[in-house]
């Protein structure tokens, strides 16, 4: 299409060029972030995943060679050849990157004929592969690809042979990895390579599809129905460097609120009053720690949002005071329909200002979810957005800690809204088809605006959707998965990929949301759940329920232990959500994101990292009582046992019930709470650090854990130092929030030793 390269311009920090068949714009935004755009249906990016001008101004060469226009950054050479086709090079010279030079080839070869048989019989059948996408960049695979990122997707870690769609989706049934999409629309993946390793963001908010060579072994591609072409192509040093640049781009997750890393329970199913009550007030007599309750859609009166039932659940300020006397914090649920109701507020307000989205000939557009008829906010509308971000008020008022969206792909019972359906983007008429994707993106948007305005603390807002970028606003879990044991095996890549995809503060309901637990299962999603950034128990109407306590003794004891140990080491996600903020690294890691030339972990499925200092390798099977463990070169220590392990090898672990193998690095240093049942229950004034041989530096940050006040430096900074030689050095190395630690107690294989601290540098021989 594009054709030959007639001329190019220099624009800032863009080069245009002009093709006989149409234009393209390269733009350098850092010496490691390039963007390859043409402007299909509009001049301007109109991105929803990048907020303010990311380009940092940095110089570029631009030499105009016969056969193509070399940009030359400090970093990479980008050449740009006729038909538009752009390939990436190291500063060096070596390749990372190709466009494909021939024509896709579909693998389909089904006759018209058959096709219609086959549909005719009921079988979903893919057009895909036999088309040209609208906008489609085929890339050349040079054969050592292993693919990873592509936000929430089912199967396993690497996705090279498999390809996705993004179009958000909520699919009832229980998810496999035949599904082309589920809930979230993240388009970016991370290439791997043996001799380099990029990243590729294709900013698309249509209908996307990603072939990571599954079509063909010669190339993959992506593309889209309908948008620019707009892709940024990534570069880094490391696989590291290439979430730290994506999240640079997209943004990153902020620190939340401490106890939200606590322990939640959540089911829908709590029908009333009393079934709040009996559910706190028994995690409180077993001395489980917890801090947070959802409430789910039967809190509302008939489903309308921002509303009460309090036929049910009794006078709102009143149940959340008394909750909060034993320490628990209230989430409620909100979804995006707004029932069709003469005279309830919500309804009239949106009605009489137009903040819903229409038909094509100007009517409200009316479907259906759980209060019945309902319509959709245009979130796409800065003035709906401001008024679902007021509307948050409600809640705030009441005293509610935190907002669960849900049900915003937008979710929709009597079948998905028409590709026409009018929204708006900004400014300017848009539609159902353009915004799909980023309708939960926009609903947390606005969501968190609200509560970081009306509530002023660190607004905690959950979502089941997400675009590029949803990560700035909100948390997210997996959706509906269910009571399998195949659900526990995927939620290990499906965190680890969803990490790597920007999305760091990430879970799985606990237990599963649909089917039945077994003792056995809820045991081990614990161990699994103890180590994700959001540990939320959570099931479904007509599911077993599957509180801690109903499964006899032991079960109890494995969840209680697990619960407890995620307590204790509530630092240690603290400080990685710290690291997190600055550098978009997640919490979740897969193996290969520090070890990437270890052939051993590039699909390593049953093994994760937190941070970098704990690696867990869960069981996941059922009836299986050991584990086979790989540990990356250098020395690792068994969490439970302190047994000092060689890495870069596989072995047995025994691991009944009661076990999750977890191994912690050499030289690490790891913050732990005192017990406690909930945050605030006592001054967190003690922090036990437990020391493992090597040499290590670690930062460890302390602040209310509430507000924003440590953006303006009320936070105090500690540094600690561990060397082979057996010596601890303990550093206040920023004091800005008024409360320091009491107590160190230094726990090392030889001793515990405990140290008042007042501020001075301590020097420990341990
Ligand atoms: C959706 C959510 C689930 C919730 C249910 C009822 O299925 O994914 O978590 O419990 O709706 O609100």
């Amino acid at each position: 299409m594009y054709g030959k390269r007639k001329s190019y311009r220099i624009e800032e920090g863009s080069v245009k060029i002009s093709f006989a068949g149409g234009e393209g714009i390269v733009t350098v935004l850092t010496d490691e972030i390039i963007n390859v755009f043409s402007p299909l249906i509009s001049e301007d990016h109109r991105s929803k995943a990048i907020e303010g001008n990311k380009a940092k101004g940095v110089s570029f060469e631009v030499k105009e060679k016969i056969e193509y226009l070399e940009i030359v950054t400090k970093k990479l050479l980008v050449r740009v050849y006729d038909e538009y086709k752009v390939d990436f090079y190291s500063a060096g010279g070596e390749l990372l990157c190709a466009d494909f030079r021939g024509s896709r080839q579909s693998s389909l070869q089904i006759s018209e004929k058959f096709l219609a048989l086959l549909k005719a019989e009921g079988h979903e059948v893919s057009s895909r592969g036999d088309i040209n996408y609208r906008v489609q960049v085929v890339k050349r695979m040079e054969g050592d690809e292993a693919f990873y990122g592509l936000g929430d997707k089912t199967g396993f870690l690497n996705k090279r042979h498999y390809d996705y769609e993004m179009w958000n989706s909520d699919l009832p049934t229980a998810h496999t990895d035949a599904f082309k999409a589920l809930y979230k629309s993240i388009p970016f993946f991370i290439t791997l390579r043996k001799s380099c390793v990029y990243g590729i963001f294709f900013d698309n908010t249509y209908h996307s599809y990603f072939d990571m060579g599954k079509e063909k072994n010669d190339y993959y591609y992506f593309g889209a129905d309908n948008g620019n072409l707009d892709y940024y192509f990534i570069a880094g040093e490391a696989m590291p460097e290439i979430v730290e640049n994506y999240t640079y781009l997209t943004g990153r997750t902020p620190l939340p609120q401490l106890f939200t890393l606590g322990y939640h329970q959540s089911r829908w199913g709590y029908e009333n009053v009393w079934d709040v009550r009996e559910v706190v007030q028994k995690y409180r007599a077993l001395d489980i720690p917890i801090d947070t309750i959802h409430l789910d859609i039967d809190y509302m009166d008939g489903y309308k949002v921002f509303t009460w039932n309090e036929d049910d659940f009794g006078e709102p300020k009143a149940l959340i005071a008394e909750l909060k006397k034993s320490g628990f914090k209230v989430v409620t649920i909100i979804d995006p329909g707004v029932k069709v109701e003469a005279g309830y507020n919500i309804y009239e307000e949106g009605i009489a200002n137009g903040y819903f989205a229409s038909t094509p000939q100007g009517e409200v557009y009316e479907n259906a979810v759980w209060p019945g008829d309902a319509v959709f906010p245009d979130f796409g509308k800065p003035k709906t957005r401001a008024w679902w971000a007021k509307n948050q008020r409600f809640l705030i008022d009441l005293g509610v800690r935190g907002v669960w969206n849900d049900m915003n792909e937008p979710a929709s019972f009597r079948g998905e809204l028409p590709g026409d359906v009018i929204f708006t983007d900004e400014d300017e008429v848009s539609n159902h088809e353009a915004v799909h994707n980023v309708y939960g993106h926009l609903m947390s948007k606005a969501s968190y605006e609200g509560w970081k305005e009306y509530d002023k603390r660190r607004p905690f807002v959950i979502t089941r959707a997400c675009y590029s970028g949803s990560q700035k606003y909100a948390t997210s879990w997996t959706g509906d998965n269910q009571s399998l044991w195949e659900h526990l095996q995927m939620a290990i890549p499906q965190m680890c990929n969803m990490g790597l995809s920007g999305l760091a503060f990430i879970g799985t309901d606990v237990g599963g949301f649909g089917a039945d637990v077994t003792p056995e299962l809820l045991c081990r999603w614990v161990e699994v759940g103890c180590f994700s950034p959001l540990f939320r128990n959570h099931s479904s109407r007509g599911s077993v329920r599957q509180e801690p306590w109903l499964f006899g003794e032991e079960t109890l004891a494995v969840n209680k232990k697990y619960i407890e140990l995620r307590y204790r080491i509530l630092p240690y996600f603290y400080d990685l959500f710290w690291e997190c903020e600055s550098k978009g690294l997640p919490l979740v890691r897969p193996l290969v994101l520090h070890y990437e030339h270890d052939e051993e972990v590039k699909n390593m499925n049953g093994e994760f990292l937190l941070g970098e200092h704990l690696l867990v390798a869960p069981v996941v099977e059922q009836g299986v009582n050991r584990k086979l463990v790989y540990l990356p070169k250098g020395d690792w220590y068994d969490y439970w046992t302190g047994e000092k392990k060689a890495g870069g090898c596989y072995f047995i672990k025994e691991a009944p019930l009661d076990v999750c193998p977890i191994y912690v690095k050499a030289g690490s240093i790891l913050p732990n709470f005192e017990p406690m049942q909930y945050v605030g229950e006592h001054e967190m004034d003690v922090l036990i650090l437990d020391v493992y041989d090597g040499n290590g530096r670690y930062v460890h940050r302390q602040d209310n854990g509430e507000d924003f006040a440590y953006r303006e430096g009320e936070y105090n900074e500690y540094e600690f130092v561990v060397l082979a030689d057996g010596t601890l050095k303990i550093e206040l190395v920023h004091h800005g929030y008024e409360k320091l630690y009491r107590k160190f107690i230094i726990r090392h294989r030889r001793k515990t030793q405990e140290f008042e601290f007042k501020g001075t540098p301590l020097t420990i021989w341990l």
